[in-house]
C-alpha cells in the first residue's frame, strides 16, 4: 500500500522520472560524442534513444501538463512561470523531431563527417536544454507543489491506475543496458550542467560559480 498524499507520490515519481531522463540524456551526449570520433554507426541504438525520448518523455511531459501545471496554476502559482515550462516541453518536442531528422541523414550518408557532426551538435543541445529544465522543476517547481498545503487532492483516486501506467521498469532496464555498452566508448567527453549522474559530481546549480547563465 503506497503511503502519503497523491500529491508528494506524484512529484516523487516526477523526480525519479528526471533521474532516468538525466542519465539517458547523459548517455545520449556520450554517444554523440563517441560517434565525432568516427565510431560504426550503431543504427539500433540510435532508434533505441529516439524511441525512449518519445515515449517516456513525452508521457512525463504530458503528465506534468495535464495535472501537475493545472493545480498548481489553481493554487497560486502565477501562469508565467508555467508558460515558460510549458514552452521548454514544446522545443523539447520540435528538437526530438529535429535529432530524428539529423539521425536519418547520418544513416543515409553512411556517416558522411557533418551529419555526424550535426547530429552530435543537436544531441549535446538536446541534452542540456532537456537537464536544465529538470532542474528549474526538482528545486523549484516540485518544492513549491510540496509547500502548497490543501485538502483537495490532485487527482480523484479513480484516475490513479491510468496515470501509473508508464512502464518505468522495462525504461530502466533498457538503460542500465546502455549504461553497460557505454563502459566499452572512450572516456566521458560531455560536460552537462544540472545534472548529477550516479558517481559522478554533485550538480551545479543556476548560481554556483563558474556557472553560466
Ligand atoms: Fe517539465
Ligand atoms: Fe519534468
Amino acid at each position: 500500500m503506497a503511503t502519503g498524499s497523491y500529491k508528494e507520490r506524484l512529484t516523487a515519481r516526477f523526480l525519479g522520472q528526471h533521474e532516468l531522463l538525466q542519465r539517458t540524456s547523459h548517455l545520449l551526449a556520450r554517444h554523440a560524442a563517441y560517434l565525432r570520433t568516427g565510431a560504426d554507426l550503431d543504427e539500433a541504438l540510435l532508434h533505441q534513444f529516439l524511441h525512449f525520448f518519445r515515449s517516456f518523455l513525452l508521457d512525463h511531459q504530458d503528465l506534468e501538463e495535464s495535472r501537475l501545471f493545472p493545480w498548481l496554476n489553481r493554487h497560486g502559482v502565477s501562469q508565467s512561470p508555467l508558460a515558460k515550462l510549458l514552452e521548454e516541453h514544446m522545443q523539447a518536442r520540435r528538437d526530438l523531431e529535429g535529432l530524428a531528422r539529423a539521425v536519418e541523414g547520418m544513416i543515409e550518408s553512411h556517416g558522411a563527417d557533418s551529419d555526424r557532426e550535426t547530429y552530435a551538435r543537436l544531441a549535446e543541445e538536446f541534452a542540456l536544454a532537456l537537464a536544465a529544465h529538470d532542474w528549474k522543476e526538482n528545486h523549484i517547481l516540485y518544492p513549491l507543489a510540496d509547500l502548497i498545503d490543501v485538502d483537495e487532492e490532485l487527482l480523484a483516486r479513480g484516475d490513479e491506475d491510468q496515470d501509473w501506467t508508464m512502464d518505468e521498469e522495462e525504461s530502466r532496464r533498457w538503460v542500465e543496458d546502455v549504461e553497460a555498452l557505454a563502459l566499452n566508448w572512450p572516456a566521458p567527453a560531455v560536460n552537462l550542467p544540472h545534472t548529477r549522474i550516479a558517481g559522478g559530481p554533485a550538480p551545479a546549480g543556476p548560481n554556483d560559480p563558474g556557472e553560466e547563465r
